[in-house]
């Protein structure tokens, strides 16, 4: 059986989408390898949201020049970079035998079986499949995805959005959802696997819509599913939150309490030349309605510094958006120009790096200290906890994630659990990134901020 090695980069619709490859490979009679000196094939998934994501593509490629010189070996670049760079990534690296963009899966066991072929007969012809295309989900192709505790499932795919410094909308194509139907079956399948988390995916999932179905009404048809513990989604985009979806996210006991509302700037002239199609104002009503209705609820965001022409004063407004929200926590990026994006076609890059990283670097210390703030807030308290696996640093920890999506560890020795087992940790230590727990004694389980606080279940993963 040949044997494929698959690399995966971006963000999590690139692993879904490696899970759909695996099985349309599977299905073709391929196996797979995590060793990539054992694979006759070797693919990577790629993204190309900023330029360090083509950098550590361009490393990878490099390092696999001197395999591919010391044996027969069919190289594939798929996902974002294939679609965007095509014709300047099969020039630039010539031991690239092909490239599959988001929406050309299904070709890719003819495009390998060819490349092979070729290889074989020693003649050297590279295969791209690129075209976009406005109806491609993907129905039908049951994901192959490894034991775990979390299943992805894409909803929808592609945006209309065109946010000026985006590069998704020409590399993920148009939106367009699933139906209700194949997205339900796949959500009672992965119960049946054991699953205990759904995540629901989409370049901007809110925007959702098959006939009568919004997003809102999915999200807790979904949630819904007898087995599944606990319903999140990403990635939202701020102009989709109607009533019903809020109330979906405050009052529905599995889905969990998280939203991740990226602002992108704290300024309505850059929010306006970045094309987000929201004022502060009108963002900052909507964080409050969300903490109106239920002030648990974590919100987290993504933030871009040193976007085309951006002054200290608008720069300014940023950091005081923070400081003003309090975000649990928040990704911050430094502005990289994407070819052909609107930004890049009509604004200059002009914010100096030095300045750029000045702004990342002030951001990232005045968000640290929030989130560490935000943290010690859970301090004595007592959490239900679902249960992922090893701590990543020592495997006599465990680590699970709360309701709102932030980081629990605690030693194993202490309080026993199993991966799918929802747990009550008590809270006794935080830094800006992860809460220290350890097994609630009875006091701690009687403290007044505690009286929601759950019962250990045991529902872990067969
Ligand atoms: N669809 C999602 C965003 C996906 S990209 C949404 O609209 O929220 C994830 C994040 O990467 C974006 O929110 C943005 O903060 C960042 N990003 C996208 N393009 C970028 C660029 N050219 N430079 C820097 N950061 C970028
Ligand atoms: Fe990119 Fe904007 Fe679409 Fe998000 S909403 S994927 S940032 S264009
Ligand atoms: Fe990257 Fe494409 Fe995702 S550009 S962030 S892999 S949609």
């Amino acid at each position: 059986m040949r044997q494929v090695h698959i690399e995966t980069f971006g963000c999590q619709m690139n692993e879904y989408d490696t899970e759909l490859v695996r099985a349309l490979l599977k299905k073709a009679g391929y196996g797979f390898t995590e060793d990539r000196e054992c694979a006759d094939v070797i693919l990577m998934n790629t993204c190309a949201i900023r330029e360090n994501a083509h950098t550590k593509v361009y490393t990878h490629l490099s390092d696999l020049r001197a395999l591919k010189k010391s044996r027969p070996l069919v190289v594939g670049v798929l996902g974002c970079m294939a679609q965007n760079l095509k014709a300047e990534l099969t020039k630039q690296e010539p031991m690239v035998d092909l490239l599959a963009g988001p929406d050309s899966y299904r070709q890719l066991p003819m495009l390998i079986d060819h490349a092979m072929q070729a290889q074989e007969e020693g003649v050297r012809m590279q295969r791209l499949a690129v075209d976009l295309s406005e109806y491609e989900t993907y129905e039908g192709i049951a994901p192959a995805r490894l034991s775990g505790v979390n299943a992805w499932i894409a909803v929808m795919r592609g945006c209309d959005n065109f946010c000026s410094f985006c590069v998704v909308p020409y590399t993920r194509g148009r939106e367009r959802s699933r139906e209700p139907n194949g997205i339900l079956e796949e959500a009672r399948r992965v119960a049946a696997e054991g699953f205990k988390q759904i995540t629901l995916l989409g370049q901007n999932v809110n925007s959702y819509r098959s006939g009568e179905w919004d997003f809102a009404r999915l999200l807790a048809a979904v949630a819904d599913v007898p087995g599944i513990e606990r319903v999140r989604f990403t990635s939202p985009h701020p102009k989709d939150f109607p009533p019903a979806l809020l109330e979906a996210v405050a009052f529905h006991p599995k889905i969990c309490k998280h939203i991740h509302l990226p602002v992108q700037s704290g300024n309505d002239r850059i929010l306006n030349l970045m094309n987000r199609s929201y004022t502060m104002r009108e963002y900052l009503t909507l964080v409050e309605q969300i903490r109106s209705i239920n002030p648990d609820i974590v919100l987290t965001t993504d933030i871009i510094a040193g976007f085309c022409t951006e002054t200290e004063g608008e720069f300014a407004d940023t950091y005081r958006l923070l400081e003003e929200v309090r975000y649990h926590s928040a990704f911050i990026f430094v502005y990289s120009e994407r070819a052909n994006t609107i930004a890049a076609r009509k604004f200059p890059d002009d914010v100096a790096p030095e300045v750029k990283s000045q702004r990342v670097t002030a951001l990232v210390e005045m968000q640290r200290r929030i989130s560490s703030e935000r943290n010690r807030e859970y301090i004595n308290r007592t959490l239900p906890v679902l249960v992922e696996g090893d701590a990543k640093k020592s495997r006599l920890q465990a680590m699970g994630k709360t309701d709102g999506h932030i980081t629990v560890i605690w030693n194993k020795c202490d309080l026993p659990s199993r991966p799918g087992q929802v747990v009550s940790c008590s809270i006794y230590d935080a830094s800006a990134s992860t809460l220290y727990a350890k097994a609630p004694t009875f006091s701690d389980l009687h403290r007044p901020e505690n009286e929601h606080s759950c019962t250990n279940s045991d529902q872990g993963v067969a």
